[in-house]
């Protein structure tokens, strides 16, 4: 059976969360097949908050598999911690699968990450600080650890002490930190998470194939967004992974044949944590409307998120690099109070008007955004079940988006809730 992918079309939290549990509903297993905990995905259900950092958006339906593909990078502790937290409110975490081909975040990483941040000052990219990037290097530089170890002690020892050798030497020479100690970490990870982790371990390239030969349905999870991703996105301001779509294959195990929908989530705004390049950047009342309502803080950080208006140079551009065959809409009705909404439909820098992402960061870094001006319906559209009731400002709005981006909109968010989206194809 096909492959579905969720990615996000921005720079993140765009509402995957919330669209993975509504797509999983008709799916066998979810799989997150890259980055961290450095994700926040939520989901409401019957008025109950989950904000899920590692653990696939499915896991909320007892018919889903959840997995986490080798493209994730995983800290065991966090992981452990999650899966507390969500049997602790009733949620049955006992399917969850863990690729072995998986990297470890190490503390070390998490100490280099927010090093490494500081010594970047002014410069720096405002990561979450997870250890993301670190770990990412050491899987590059071939000395990472991987959750596989974790069922080896001597390896792991092993694997420890060579990654130690040259990250202590960084910590208290570079840096001129204290050494990490190789048997504390040792400790933890392999008395204290081991154990644990060790139910959840498996060879997730094997399980999802013999669900798709199976005919069962697999839902593709994304974290993070298309314009933070690491080889298409604002580098250097990006995560360092590979968000798009085409990263559900290399972080999963499967090729690009099996995949046939992807769906491109897309707020109906722009928002952005961390530093980097912003064309429809607000910082004026509407800005601080969109934070206020649109309730713009980090799940994890808590930090306060940029906003801007939406930006449809990105999406005909995340539309080309994810094969979007559908876009979903999220957040609309966060627009109900405003009177009239801008909206971005080209660049335009020396002249030159672009309507899709201009390649080289220097003509990105000054373009100004050409802005068309659409009337705002100052209707609550909170409470609609079907997409006939919309006013009719908001579907011209819809059209509008559809028609310039080039990519059918299907589902629409209104609300945070399970049940708040309209399906245009019902
Ligand atoms: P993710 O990282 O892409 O999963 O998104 P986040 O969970 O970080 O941020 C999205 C926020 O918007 C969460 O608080 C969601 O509960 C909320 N949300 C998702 N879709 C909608 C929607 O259509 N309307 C409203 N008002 N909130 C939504
Ligand atoms: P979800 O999955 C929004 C941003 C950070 C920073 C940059 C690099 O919830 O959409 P990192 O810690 O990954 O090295 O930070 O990426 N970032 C996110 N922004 N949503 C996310 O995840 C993000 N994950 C990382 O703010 O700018
Ligand atoms: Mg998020």
């Amino acid at each position: 059976m096909p492959a579905t992918v969720v990615v996000g079309t921005q720079w993140g939290d765009e509402g995957k969360g919330k669209f993975t549990d509504l797509v999983a509903r008709d799916m066998d297993m979810v799989v997150r097949y890259q980055g961290g905990h450095n994700a926040g995905h939520t989901l409401v259900v019957d008025g109950e908050k989950f904000a899920l950092q590692l653990v696939p958006s499915g896991v909320l339906y007892e018919h889903t598999t959840p997995v986490i593909g080798n493209g994730v990078v995983v800290d065991p502790r966090v992981l452990l911690a999650e899966i507390d937290t969500l049997t602790s409110k009733g949620v049955d975490c006992s399917r969850l699968k863990v690729s072995g081909n998986a990297h470890l975040i190490m503390p070390y990483h998490q100490e280099l990450d927010a090093l490494h941040e500081r010594h970047l000052g002014a410069a720096k990219l405002g990561t979450t600080k997870r250890g993301i990037g670190p770990t990412y290097a050491d899987k590059a530089m071939r000395t990472g650890i991987r959750v596989q170890d974790l069922l080896d002690p001597k390896i792991f020892r092993k694997k420890l002490d060579v990654a130690l050798d040259h990250h202590n030497k960084v910590l208290t020479k570079v840096f001129n930190r204290l050494p990490v100690d190789v048997d504390s970490v040792a400790s933890q990870y392999l008395d204290e998470c081991a154990p644990r982790m060790s139910g959840y371990i498996a060879d997730t390239v094997s399980l999802i194939h013999e669900r798709l030969e199976a005919g069962s349905e697999v839902l593709f999870e994304g974290a993070q967004a298309t314009f933070l991703d690491l080889d298409h996105g604002t580098y250097p301001f990006v995560t360092s992974s590979n968000p798009v779509a085409g990263g559900a294959c290399v972080g999963s195990g499967v090729g690009p044949r099996h995949i046939s929908r992807v769906i491109g989530i897309a707020k109906a705004y722009v928002t952005r944590v961390g530093s980097g390049p912003f064309p429809t950047e607000l910082s004026d009342e509407i800005g601080d409307y969109l934070v206020d309502v649109g309730h713009e803080y980090g799940v994890n950080t808590g930090r306060r998120r940029r906003t801007g208006w939406l930006d449809l140079v990105m999406l005909r551009q995340a539309a080309r690099l994810n094969s979007l065959t559908e876009i979903a809409l999220t957040k609309l009705d966060i627009l109900d109070g405003l009177d009239s909404i801008k909206v971005c439909v080209a660049y335009e820098a020396d002249g030159e008007r672009y309507e899709y992402v201009p390649y080289h960061q220097s003509v990105f870094h000054k373009v100004k955004p050409i802005y068309e001006e659409l009337p705002g319906w100052k209707t609550d559209i909170s409470g609609i079940t079907d997409h006939t009731e919309l006013p009719s400002a908001a579907a011209d709005y819809i059209e509008f988006l559809e028609d310039r981006i080039g990519v059918p909109i299907r589902l629409v968010g209104v609300g945070p809730g399970r049940g708040q989206f309209l399906d245009r194809a019902a």
